[in-house]
């Protein structure tokens, strides 16, 4: 479990804040004013890839995800759900997620793996919940969304996709009420219904977006309880500050360090660099999110922090649709975390991080 990344980030904020990756090709982006400004800058910074002069397979056009598309269109397609996602909606959902977040809570063991054990199960079986997928259906579901996420890479995709695609397909049929599916069914794109594909493209963006991201926002709060037991007592004494603290660990141990999908509609000078058009931009939330000249004492986890303005979320047009979801998992899961362990230490030598640069989370997570 190394800090190293958090180091990387500071030394890069002071010598090189916008500098040409060789190896990615592309430039990283590591100070909070920039990284906001490429965030609040779409039509500058666009995050449609065919800027690139590259647009990779099934990554364009509203049958695939409007986290690639820019405006209007972006705008229309992420409206069909955007009512469902506001907090006063999401809030209707909260006894649910109760339910079933105590439920797999119970049933995980003390010496078992708290990722594959809690951390996965409880954003899984939200959305599936959410979406209607039968509870016969969900093991499909969490195998059908490790692929489309990257985590399984073995020749059975295409069959447990066209499963999924019938499955998806009979659900949308029925579904007429104000649940989510029912929401996109309904959607229309340019006065037109979407076609089915247009609709399992949305439901494939929302599995994408909220199942590991929420997954590492649950480990890291572990991470975090255990290196400081002053702030367990302090949630277990006084509920008012887990929405701090859920706010701070999404600043401190931000689950998307980077992102790396931005693509330079025009030429611009960013911090004295020329980046020219079609240039790829990555934005690295998690050196935002450290920056001194953002917060004070960054480095240091504070539930008290007054001004938290984090970037784990994004900003502007693309700023995460499922934040209130996540929040509200995260403040449910965070009691029942609490509830099921007196003393909560990470047994570093049994754990370990995962080993990718672009999310920070636990692959395995066990505890004393
Ligand atoms: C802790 C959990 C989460 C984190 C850290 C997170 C982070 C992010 C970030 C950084 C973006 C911006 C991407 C960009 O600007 O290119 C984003 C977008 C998005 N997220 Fe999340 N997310 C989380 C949970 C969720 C959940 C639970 C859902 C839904 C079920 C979700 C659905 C989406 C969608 C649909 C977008 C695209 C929005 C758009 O393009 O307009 N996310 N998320």
């Amino acid at each position: 479990m190394t800090q190293d990344i958090f180091s990387y980030y500071s030394k890069m904020r002071c010598e090189d804040p916008v500098s040409f990756n060789r190896e990615s090709g592309s430039w990283d982006v590591f100070d909070y004013e920039d990284v906001y400004y490429v965030l609040m800058h779409n039509e500058i910074f666009s995050s449609d890839p065919s800027y690139s002069g590259r647009v990779p397979d099934g990554r364009r056009g509203p049958g695939a995800s409007f986290i690639t598309i820019d405006n209007p269109d972006h705008k229309e397609l992420r409206n069909i759900s955007a009512p469902f996602f506001l907090p006063s909606s999401i809030e209707k959902y909260s006894e649910h997620i109760k339910k079933i977040s105590s439920g797999i809570i119970s049933s995980l063991k003390p010496d078992q793996d708290f990722i594959s054990g809690y951390a996965v199960g409880l954003p899984v079986n939200v959305i599936s919940d959410l979406l209607g997928v039968p509870e016969s259906e969900r093991q499909m579901f969490k195998t059908w969304s490790d692929y489309i996420i990257g985590n399984r890479r073995d020749g059975g995709f295409d069959q447990i996709n066209r499963y999924m695609y019938a499955k998806m397909s009979e659900i949308f049929s029925d579904k007429q009420g104000d649940d989510i599916m029912s929401v996109i069914n309904r959607g229309s794109f340019k006065s037109a219904p979407l076609s089915n594909e247009q609709k399992i493209g949305y439901v494939m963006l929302l599995v994408i977006g909220g199942n590991e991201t929420t997954t590492n926002l649950l480990g890291n709060m572990v991470k975090v309880l255990s290196e400081n037991p002053g702030i367990q007592e302090l949630l277990r004494e006084n509920r008012e500050y887990y929405k701090n603290f859920i706010e701070e660990t999404l600043r401190y141990y931000s689950p998307i360090q980077f992102l790396p999908h931005r693509f330079a509609a025009e030429n611009h000078v960013l911090h004295g660099r020329q980046i020219k058009k079609g240039d790829k931009v990555s934005i690295w939330l998690g050196s935002a999110n450290r920056d001194e000249k953002a917060f004070d004492n960054p480095e240091e986890f504070m539930i008290n922090r007054r001004k938290n303005n984090h970037l784990a979320f994004g900003m502007g047009v693309h700023m995460c649709l499922g934040a209130p979801l996540a929040r509200l998992e995260a403040e449910i899961g965070l009691g029942d975390i609490l509830g099921k362990f007196d003393s909560i230490k990470v047994n570093r030598k049994k754990s370990k991080m995962l080993d990718n640069p672009m999310v920070y989370g636990f692959s395995e997570l066990y505890l004393e």
